[in-house]
């Protein structure tokens, strides 16, 4: 179905995809390094608690077995045992004569150290990601933001929000849990392992014969369940597209009476949901009975072999309880490597995605607020030569064949010709949106390319012919044209392009939120607030596409005539589809397949015999 592969390519909620852990990855990976690196003072110290606080903690169960051996009596008299090899080190920890109470002191003791250990590498750590963090977010949308239009065309922006979710919260968990645990997880094996050694080598060689293999079967088990988690999920977010879908486009939803239609559907992924999470639950169920079995029969077994050592001598009974103890922490450390992995397979495919998009080359546009203060100067002479042109995402399709028009410093140029002509298209090219393929776009005279972006764009406004506003207020909207613009420019602004009327009409007046996309007001609202916002731009060069198209007749005189006054002293390009409102432009350029058909006044043009724009004019005379 069309609608599954919107979203197929593992967007919104879905689990980070995985990555072959390779040197290549790995490397990608220490590139994030650059992040830490100016936060390495709280870093390596965190890295240090991490390691203390492992050390104390595997402490703990010494000192209880020493404490269970104290009680016992006759115990802490008893020589040596053969069995406990490397005797030397075991008598290092050898609390022999130490009363009940003072190891009960040493461990309260232990145990408070710890405790700022383990505070302090919280802390310092989660302080280290969420700084680091939000470096990469800002490092990454500055790149978003700035990339070209061709980029948004071909991105899903759901693809790109997730980006930005999901993927920097990985890396984020990543520095903050994920390395302190590995970290950690290495500490105390290292630590366990030897301790056990020590206490028992016979006993630890009987331990690591069933304990490790009880460990690799839960890797194998657990990651096969974690697969099948991942479809499940899969699966949800994919029935979650279904809600989205639905709740966005509920106008056509109601229109077309499709309830019954998208809920039938919706229920469909919902059951594929349930299927898969029931099945999930068989291998769920017998994975955990395997390992309560296992995992309890071995140390049953480990138990029984240690209590007929401490029968025939060779072991203490604290020791047995520190041995089964850290035996525990070593298993339990070895199932932890698997999560472990897996986040690490996580954050490389997170990190790569990041790193992709981070290389990216963006618009020269400039990201400094201050820096965006208007150098140029434009008198707004415009050039475009034989210009050629198609969209990256079509390319085989060209969309421009070689158009030229010439606009003076303060002419009036309408465009006009058939849908789908290339006239928003000019728009585009003139906004340096997308760069032609082709031909030669001039500003006063000198390529477009040797000014920059920003300043280019400084020199120019443009009335969309989608007009989209932002979720803030109307004065916010209108002064997205000038930032820095007082009260009285945004009224002012507001009344030449006659919105003033309507917005103190609302009760909040400027204040009025406009909704989300400014789905609260009409289309002719939106595109006086546009208007408005242009006008408050004071450009040298205006953009107008079907800027009056959603007002009525009224209305648009209204606006024209606001617009007329605009446009003088600045060369405007006005896309029209109501001939009537470019009858006094200086030249009427007819485009139709990508070139320039006809040119010329309309005075001009209707005088041509067999002209196209006659043509038009004569079709539009009985509605106009
Ligand atoms: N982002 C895009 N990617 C690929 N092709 C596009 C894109 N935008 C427009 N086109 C195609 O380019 C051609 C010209 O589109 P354009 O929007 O410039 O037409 P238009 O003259 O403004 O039409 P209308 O009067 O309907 O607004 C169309 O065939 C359209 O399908
Ligand atoms: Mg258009």
């Amino acid at each position: 179905m069309a609608r599954r592969s919107y979203n197929s390519n593992g967007s919104l909620e879905k689990e980070p995809e995985k990555v072959k852990i390779t040197k290549e990855s790995l490397k990608e990976t220490l590139h994030l390094y650059s992040y830490i690196k100016p936060y390495r003072n709280k870093f390596f110290p965190s890295l240090v608690f991490i390691a203390l606080s492992a050390f104390t903690t595997m402490l703990y169960p010494l000192f209880l077995g020493k404490m269970i051996d104290a009680a016992v009596p006759g115990a802490a008299a008893e020589v040596q045992s053969p069995a406990m090899g490397m005797g030397s080190m075991a008598n290092y920890l050898d609390f022999t004569g130490w009363s009940l109470g003072e190891i009960l002191v040493l461990m309260i003791g232990v145990l408070a150290i710890q405790s700022v250990f383990s505070f302090m590498r919280i802390y310092l750590l989660t302080d280290v990601g969420e700084r680091s963090l939000a470096d990469m977010r800002r490092d990454l949308y500055s790149k978003l933001i700035s990339q070209p239009m061709w980029f948004f065309a071909e991105q899903r922006v759901g693809d790109l929000s997730s980006r930005m979710s999901s993927d920097l919260s990985q890396i984020q968990d990543a520095i903050s849990f994920t390395l302190a645990e590995f970290l950690r997880g290495i500490f105390t094996l290292l630590i366990g392992l030897s301790l056990i050694f020590i206490i028992s080598t016979k006993l630890a060689l009987v331990m690591l014969a069933v304990v490790p293999l009880i460990a690799v079967v839960a890797v194998v088990f657990g990651m096969r369940i974690r697969k099948m988690a991942r479809k499940a999920q899969d699966q949800l977010a994919d029935s979650g597209s279904v809600v989205q879908e639905t709740f966005s486009g509920i106008t056509v939803v109601k229109a077309f009476t499709a309830e019954a239609r998208e809920l039938a559907r919706y229920s469909k992924s919902i059951f594929a949901v349930v299927d898969t999470a029931i099945s999930n639950a068989r291998y769920r169920g017998a994975f955990v009975s395997f390992m309560i079995f296992s995992v309890f029969g071995a140390i049953a077994f480990v138990v029984w072999f240690g209590a007929s050592m401490i029968k025939t001598g060779e072991l203490k009974m604290g020791q047995l309880t520190s041995f089964v103890i850290f035996s525990a922490f070593v298993g339990a450390t070895f199932a932890g490597f698997a999560d472990m992995f897996s986040n690490l397979q996580k954050t490389l495919g997170a990190t790569q995605r990041v790193r992709e998009l981070l290389r990216l080359q963006g618009e020269d546009v400039s990201l400094d607020d201050h820096q965006q203060k208007q150098k140029l100067d434009l008198k707004g002479e415009v050039e475009l030569q034989d210009i050629r042109f198609s969209y990256p995402s079509r390319q085989d399709v060209e969309v421009l064949k070689g158009l030229s028009l010439k606009a003076l410093p303060g002419q009036q140029i309408a465009l006009v010709g058939p849908s789908g002509a290339g006239k928003s298209t000019v728009a585009s090219i003139l906004l340096r949106f997308y760069e032609p393929g082709g031909g030669m776009l001039t500003y006063d005279g000198k390529p477009a390319a040797s000014y920059s972006l920003s300043e280019l764009r400084s020199q120019m406004a443009l009335v969309p012919q989608e007009v989209i506003l932002f979720g803030g207020s109307i004065r916010e909207n209108i002064a997205y044209g000038k930032p820095s613009a007082t009260e009285e420019e945004i009224h002012e602004a507001a009344r030449k392009a006659n919105a003033s009327g309507f917005i103190e009409k609302f009760p909040e007046g400027y204040d009025t939120l406009v909704g989300e996309r400014g789905i609260q007001l009409s289309g002719g609202q939106r595109q006086r607030i546009a208007i408005a916002r242009a006008i408050l731009k004071d450009p040298s060069i205006l953009i107008l596409d079907e800027a009056t198209s959603s007002l009525d007749s009224e209305s648009e005189q209204l606006v024209q005539e606001a617009l007329d006054n605009l446009m003088k002293g600045r060369t405007s390009f006005v896309i029209a589809h109501r001939l009537s409102t470019i009858r006094n432009a200086d030249q009427i350029v007819v485009i139709d397949k990508g070139r320039v058909q006809e040119m010329g006044s309309h005075a001009e043009l209707v005088a041509k015999t067999d002209g196209v724009y006659k043509r038009m004019i004569e079709m539009q005379f009985d509605w106009d």
